[in-house]
């Protein structure tokens, strides 16, 4: 309804205004619209002229039964529930809310890519739940999607590493405590270089790089050791993707394009768009794309940096994979870096569409009242140590119910995951543990408990038919409206690639479901029966619009909580 006035507006003014509906008492109508008073003044004209025009073009639209100015300048709308029913039975399938709009089209989305070195934390969180959503909706509308895992795999750590490992560490704390003990020997290490640092010696940083010399030579120990470090590594990063339930088609690291970064500098140099200083080192100058500062791609020593990867990167999916667009869900610190990256592609001929889908920071409430950077007392906040709180918190929520441990963990994932999408994904998240499993608020586990309500109704009475003869659907009118709204709100979400969108939706889809059982019975009490197999048909679709709905930001519906 908010987009027929919207449309409605722009048509006879030609202005455009976000429309926001009330619900007036049912006596005057089912919805109510401010929107002829907010006009009035910016246009210069009578309010109730202003209200009397978008009335007589609404009561053209089939799904609105009246519209009757009162007041000052307000409209009364009044729905038909039987329209609204016919409509969505007309554009109705099983896979109601996906589109081709996409079709033809490749987009590569990156995520979670986290770095090898360090246990999984919560730094990598957003990338995985966005970075899945942009998949999902990509698909949804068509898209043939390629994703990968961009690791963090090359560079100096392996020489920390293996320096380390051989100082401070041993072979049965490694088996023992695994990655964290990987993670401890680098803080470790990487501290035991800095005291070294002070004290004006060289001897430990100079086994580092002796390390790393001794592995790109092709040192056999270095290369096991590598290939051990990197085994721990990887199997931790897919343990916790597993309990995410994110995955990715390919895994093409750092450490895979850093050779291939060479040729591409080389290739840049050719060409004149890269430039070599005296040192050696190359950058790409971009003070024709509005920066001062260009472009380091390859260190005055010949190794390769994090843009030489990424340059790489770009090459070869352009490549292999010719996409229209490339997506790359990484937090907002990297935003100067990729707006450099995207203009030296340019630079390069590169006419993908690419896109840093950029994302804020997890925040806390600390004790002290001050809101900081998500911490434990231990520094950043391991992944599976949230996973493993957050199914703890899930188990409290459903104590005392039958409800499976496979349960357990999609409620969880199902409150974090959501926390993510609460709001535009550029905006901060302050994390709150009340917050994202409050089951009467804006939260994943209210709008599951939805999907599980109506689910059990679906399973005791049926699943309806689909378009009732002779039933009006007037108590129905506010689910169909809303469930109606549906593919509008995954197009729009996959353009801008704004998962929060469909969040925001099946919270109001939600809520709306819930007022409906408040008022109307739907098998119970002495409803008829072709009634009851009418209501039982609305709640199948708006069952299945829940569960598609959900299913795009990665969250199931549990089958009991
Ligand atoms: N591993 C990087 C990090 O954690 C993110 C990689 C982003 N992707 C890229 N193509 N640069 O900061």
């Amino acid at each position: 309804m908010e987009e027929i006035i919207a449309h409605i507006v722009k048509d006879l003014f030609d202005v455009d205004v976000d429309i926001a509906l009330t619900r007036p008492d049912p006596e005057f109508g089912d919805y109510a619209s401010n929107v002829a008073l907010q006009l009035a003044g910016r246009l210069q004209k009578n309010p109730r002229e202003v209200a009397t025009a978008i009335a007589e073009k609404l009561k053209e639209q089939s799904a609105v039964a009246s519209a009757e100015v009162a007041g000052p300048g307000f409209i009364n709308i009044r729905m038909s529930g039987r329209t609204l029913a016919e409509e969505i039975q007309s554009l109705w399938s099983d896979t109601y809310g996906s589109s081709d709009d996409g079709a033809g089209k490749t987009a590569v989305v990156e995520y979670p890519s986290p770095n090898m070195a360090k246990p999984y934390s919560v730094g990598h969180l957003r990338s995985g739940n966005q970075g899945w959503a942009a998949r999902q909706l990509l698909r949804a509308t068509g898209w043939n999607v390629i994703t990968d895992n961009h690791l963090g795999d090359y560079g100096a750590p392996l020489g920390i590493w293996i320096t380390g490992f051989t100082h401070f560490s041993s072979d049965e704390a490694l088996a023992k405590d695994g990655v964290y003990e990987l993670g401890r020997v680098y803080i470790e290490t990487r501290q035991a270089l800095k005291d070294e640092e002070a004290r004006g010696e060289s001897a430990l940083a100079d086994e580092v790089q002796s390390w790393l010399l001794k592995f790109e030579n092709g040192d056999e120990e270095a290369k096991a050791y590598s290939k051990r470090f990197n085994e721990i590594s990887l199997a931790h990063i897919h343990g916790v993707m597993d309990r995410l339930k994110i995955s990715t088609d390919h895994e093409l690291g750092e450490a895979f394009f850093a050779p291939r970064g060479k040729d591409a500098v080389n290739k840049l140099l050719g060409s004149g768009i890269a430039v070599q200083n005296e040192d050696g080192s190359v950058i790409v100058p971009l003070d024709d794309y509005g920066f001062d500062v260009p472009l380091l791609v390859q260190k005055s020593n010949g190794a390769a940096l994090y843009a030489t990867t990424d340059l790489a990167t770009i090459l070869y999916r352009e490549r292999e994979w010719r996409p229209h667009k490339v997506v790359y869900s990484v937090g907002s610190e990297q935003q100067f870096y990729f707006s450099q990256l995207f203009a030296m592609a340019k630079k390069l001929g590169i006419t993908a569409d690419l896109t840093h889908l950029w994302f804020g920071f997890i925040n806390q409430r600390n004790e002290d009242g001050t809101v900081g950077k998500m911490s434990s007392r231990k520094g950043v906040v391991l992944m599976e140590e949230l996973l493993d709180q957050a199914e703890e918190r899930a188990r409290a929520v459903v104590e005392g119910r039958d409800v499976s441990e496979e349960d357990v963990k999609k409620i969880s994932l199902g409150a974090i995951k959501f926390s993510d999408f609460m709001a535009d994904r550029r905006t901060d998240i302050l994390f709150d543990w009340d917050t994202i499993f409050a089951l009467k608020g804006f939260s994943g586990p209210y709008v599951q408990y939805a999907g599980v309500r109506v689910a059990r109704i679906l399973s005791e009475h049926g699943q309806g038919v689909a378009l009732q003869e002779g039933y009006d659907y007037e108590p129905e009118k506010a689910v169909i409206a809303q469930l109606l709204e549906y593919p509008d709100v995954v197009r729009r979400a996959a353009e801008h690639l704004e998962p929060h969108r469909i969040a925001t939706y099946v919270y109001e889809l939600a809520r709306e479901l819930n007022r409906y059982y408040e008022a109307t019975p739907v098998a119970m009490g002495d409803v008829d029966e072709s009634t009851k197999q009418a209501r039982l048909g609305v709640l199948a679709k708006a069952h299945q619009v829940l569960t598609h709905g959900l299913d795009l930001l990665g969250i199931e519906i549990p089958s009991k909580m």
